[in-house]
């Protein structure tokens, strides 16, 4: 098992990068229709490990992509959360904050933790000016964690095909 040196963070999560070895853990969330209602649909393996890839690439093209979250106190895998460059967001491009969690972690508080963490680390570190969030009008629980992290509505735009609201919040620096 590779030595995994966490990027960020929290109380009770690591973050860090996602890579192949994470296949059967995301398709726990990926395969599951209830957590994907809001995406273009599930995922199969072979459709994860181009996700994998596409994050990976992200990592070092634009120094941020998705992390895998992992629970201190046992190890556990509970998802992602992290930060993705959105471009051409109604013609401005912008940092998103993002995550999803299997569904069994949904409920105790780990996905707000985590996006606060990325959040804070945007501005501080990576010298965002800027955060959004782009939802589906019917998630309601990510607009939940949106609100919960101080980010609010800014606009509605139409976004892979579909309405977004996007919430946002300006740096404190
Ligand atoms: C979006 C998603 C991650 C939100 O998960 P969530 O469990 O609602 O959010 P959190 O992990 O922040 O948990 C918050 C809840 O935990 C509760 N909670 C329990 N213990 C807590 C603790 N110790 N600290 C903070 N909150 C706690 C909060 O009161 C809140 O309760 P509520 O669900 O009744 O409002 C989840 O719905 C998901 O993975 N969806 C599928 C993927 C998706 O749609 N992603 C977003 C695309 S825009």
């Amino acid at each position: 098992m590779a030595v995994h040196t966490p990027v960020l963070e929290t109380p009770r999560l690591y973050l860090r990068k996602i890579t192949l070895e994470d296949t059967d853990s995301l398709q726990l969330l990926f395969e599951d229709p209830v957590a994907m209602q809001y995406f273009p649909g599930t995922k199969d393996r072979a459709e994860t490990g181009e996700w994998i890839h596409t994050m990976r690439s992200r990592y070092e093209s634009d120094g941020m992509g998705f992390y895998a979250c992992i629970l201190k106190d046992t190890e556990e895998f509970i998802g992602y959360c992290g930060l993705l460059l959105q471009k051409d967001v109604d013609g401005t491009d912008e940092t998103e904050v993002g995550y999803g969690l299997i569904r069994n972690y949904w409920h105790q508080g780990y996905a707000t933790e985590a996006a606060k963490a990325c959040m804070e680390y945007a501005f501080n570190h990576l010298g965002a000016k800027s955060i959004i969030s782009l939802i589906r009008p019917e998630n309601i629980n990510s607009i939940n964690v949106a609100r919960r992290n101080h980010l609010t509505f800014v606009k509605n735009v139409v976004r892979f095909g579909h309405p977004h609201r996007v919430y946002g919040a300006k740096s404190p620096l």
